[in-house]
């Protein structure tokens, strides 16, 4: 499989369903819900990972996305990063998986969460962190560990070059102005080993690139991914089906019956007051890092 841009079908529902039931399943279990389209970015993501080989991958502005859980649970050795603090990562997810900070500040002990929460009598979350804690204790952690990297896109520093089989960003770069896209892609890119594959969605724009104010994030037309990703003209692109892939995407029963209860608390959000109307449509690009002359 080579680089291309690919504007996401409401068909890799179905035809990976199996892994649908999977992630709704890690989800549940998680406490976590999805975006209103990330079953098609994650499905389009974790399909083109071959599992086997890809040990060392970067979740690029992961938050606390299942993505990462997921890979974990899978074997692979997943480094975290994101712009937002997860100093104060909840314990649910430190019961399951082993999490690390990359650096001393990236994540607050676990016991230091358990004191804030006592000091702050918080009594919610102390309780649930114990129930956590407990169960957590009784069963044998993921597979993969999980770090922790709290820095911009643009600089990750710590990380050297050619260090991971794949970089992964599920609906995280559009959060960066056009002017900043490029930079963050070379980042991505500098850290990717030669034979890696980035693997990224956004949203995308059918005429100009637009921002989408109550998600504060950035829909991008076909030639400006190619422009900020460095493709050639000869990667293929899908945009000449873009009103219908929308059109399908709009009527899905599954996506719109499906919404995440978060939308309907807010109209800064992809999905303002939970009122189900599409305004763009998720896009994924693969880009290859070309290997070295053996
Ligand atoms: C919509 S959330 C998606 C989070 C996660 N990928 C998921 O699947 O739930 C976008 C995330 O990307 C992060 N992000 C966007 N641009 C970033 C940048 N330049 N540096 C670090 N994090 C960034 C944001 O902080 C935010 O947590």
């Amino acid at each position: 499989m080579s680089s291309k841009i690919e504007i996401l079908s409401t068909e890799l529902l179905e035809v990976h369903r199996p892994l649908v039931q999977d992630l709704r399943r890690l989800a549940n279990s998680l406490g976590l819900e999805f975006g209103w389209h990330y079953l098609l970015d994650l499905t389009w993501i974790i399909s083109q990972i071959d599992l086997t080989q890809s040990k060392m991958v970067l979740d690029a502005g992961a938050g606390t996305g299942i993505l990462q859980w997921y890979l974990a649970e899978q074997g692979v050795n997943v480094t975290s990063v994101d712009r937002s603090s997860r100093q104060a990562l909840p314990l649910r997810f430190r019961s399951r998986y082993r999490v690390d900070g990359l650096r001393h500040d990236d994540l607050a002990p676990a016991t230091t969460l358990i004191r804030h929460q006592l000091a702050e009598n918080q009594f919610r979350p102390l309780f649930s962190s114990l129930i956590y804690g407990v169960s957590g204790a009784l069963k044998a952690k993921a597979p993969g560990e999980v770090v922790i990297y709290n820095q911009d896109l643009r600089e990750l520093i710590d990380l050297a070059d050619n260090s991971f089989d794949v970089v992964v960003a599920v609906s995280a770069l559009e959060h960066n102005p056009p002017e900043n896209l490029g930079v963050v892609v070379r980042e991505l890119m500098r850290v990717l080993k030669p034979g890696g594959v980035l693997l990224a969605t956004l949203c995308a724009a059918e005429n100009r690139d637009w921002y989408h104010e109550p998600s504060q994030g950035w829909c991008y037309t076909a030639d400006s991914l190619r422009k900020a990703f460095d493709l050639p003209s000869t990667v293929p692109d899908n945009y000449a089906h873009y009103a219908e892939l929308f059109s399908r995407l709009k009527n899905n029963a599954e996506l719109r019956d499906n919404l995440a209860s978060f939308y309907s608390r807010s109209g800064k959000n992809g999905m303002p007051w939970g009122k189900w109307d599409p305004q763009y449509q998720p896009v994924g690009v693969r880009k290859e890092k070309e290997k070295m002359d053996e």
